[in-house]
């Protein structure tokens, strides 16, 4: 499908719903939601702030990679949180936000599933089994006057059209669904979804069982492409304790903390 898209309505900022203790700013165009809020957060802002813009023109995405999307066909929106947790279990928070954002989707799109760490794939269970990536979460680091804080940043492909995705194996949730979304019912959604599973970070041991339910990897053929370059092949087993992805290899198991997991084709 490569038609052209339907009526793009701007985001409604007086019908958004916004949790408690937060606050949300609608910016009509951002290079990046990510490299704002981690300015303002250095700058001394504090954290509970909810950026969004209507156009990311220079997003930024894992691994040095970009995330830039039409006007008004996303929600893309960066929060700013101090999870007030010992520094062991600050891994997780990029595995709760992908949490969070799919318990946000899955009554829209009921296949949906997180390839791990935190990418959101719809489809992951037929034909090959690769899925289509719909919503991408990239969670910065940042040393505020007050203290480390966190950047959640997230994108979700709302309305684009086939021939507005970057890559074959992305989508939209219109393009899943065939129907409109009202993006301001469905930002409200996920923040108050991300809001509420904040506690989560308090209960890993909860966390972990509640992701593995929903992460489409673990059981898999993965191939890891590990930051240095070089790329193992193995069978996803397990999270380790601190969210690293425990992979078995002919040769043992090793550990993955950070690196791009990419599903592998089911041998026939
Ligand atoms: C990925 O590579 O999958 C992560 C993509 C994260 C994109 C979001 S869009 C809002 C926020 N601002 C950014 O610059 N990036 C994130």
């Amino acid at each position: 499908m490569s038609s052209q898209p339907a009526a793009r309505p701007p985001l409604d900022p007086a019908r958004l719903s916004v949790p408690d203790g937060w606050r949300a700013e609608v910016v009509e165009a951002a290079g990046s939601t990510n490299a704002l809020v981690a300015e303002r957060a250095r700058a001394g802002e504090e954290p509970g702030l909810v950026l969004v813009t209507e156009h990311q023109t220079a997003g930024r995405g894992r691994l040095d990679r970009v995330w830039e999307t039409p006007a008004r066909s996303s929600l893309t929106f960066s929060v700013l949180v101090r999870p007030e947790v010992p520094p062991e279990r600050w891994p997780w928070l990029p595995l709760l936000a992908g949490y969070a954002v799919h318990a946000a989707l899955a009554d829209r799109l009921p296949d949906v599933a997180l390839k791990w760490p935190n990418d959101v794939l719809v489809d992951t269970e037929t034909g090959e089994g690769l899925g289509r990536k719909v919503a991408g979460i990239l969670v910065e680091r940042v040393e505020a006057p007050g203290g480390p804080v966190a950047v959640i940043g997230i994108g979700i492909n709302v309305s684009q059209t086939v021939d507005e995705l970057p890559v074959a194996l992305a989508t939209s949730v219109t393009l899943e669904t065939g129907e409109p979304v009202d993006r301001t019912q469905l930002l409200g959604q996920v923040l108050g979804s991300l809001h509420g599973l904040q506690g989560l970070l308090d209960d890993v041991d909860s966390l972990r069982v509640a992701y593995a339910d929903v992460c489409a990897t673990l059981g898999r053929t993965v191939d890891v492409h590990l930051p240095g370059g070089e790329v193992r092949r193995g069978e996803a087993l397990d999270l380790d304790a601190s969210g690293a992805l425990v992979v078995s290899a002919g040769d043992g198991t090793f550990t993955v903390a950070a690196g791009d997991v990419v599903h592998v084709r089911p041998t026939p």
